[in-house]
């Protein structure tokens, strides 16, 4: 009885690493120049103080539970959900998560 449940759990466990921790890596340097006319051009409110503040909030609130994740690990287009779900997580507010995503995606472009 007591193994057929645990079998039963198996696609859960499954389900849940597939979505799972991660890859580390180290927070990406200051977004300047270039690429931070590139997110200008995205964000046009996007300056490079505005992508420092994002970078801080992401180098103090992004390693809490797991290591800073690689920004380069994860597609452009998948960003946006995961810093939404994250940042609900790491307790930001909606202004904050902005700032966070607009590092990550201007720190992945200027790679
Ligand atoms: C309170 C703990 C906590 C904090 C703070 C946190 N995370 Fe996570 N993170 C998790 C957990 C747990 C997972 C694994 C699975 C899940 O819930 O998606 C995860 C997974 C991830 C993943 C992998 C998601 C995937 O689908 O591959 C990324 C990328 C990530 N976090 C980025 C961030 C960023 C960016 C921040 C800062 C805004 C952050 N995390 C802050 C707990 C946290």
């Amino acid at each position: 009885m007591r193994t057929t449940l645990l079998w039963a759990l198996v696609p859960t466990l499954a389900a849940a690493a597939a979505c799972g921790y991660p890859k580390g890596g180290a927070v990406p340097p200051p977004v300047t120049g270039e690429a931070a006319s590139v997110a200008a051009k995205k964000w046009p409110d996007a300056t490079e103080a505005s992508l420092g503040e994002g970078r801080a909030l992401f180098a103090s609130k992004c390693n809490a539970c797991h290591e800073h994740p690689d920004v380069n690990a994860v597609a452009a287009a998948k960003w946006p959900e995961i810093v939404k779900e994250m940042g609900e997580k790491a307790k930001l507010d909606a202004k904050q998560s902005e700032l966070v995503l607009r590092f990550v995606l201007a720190a992945q472009s200027s790679r």
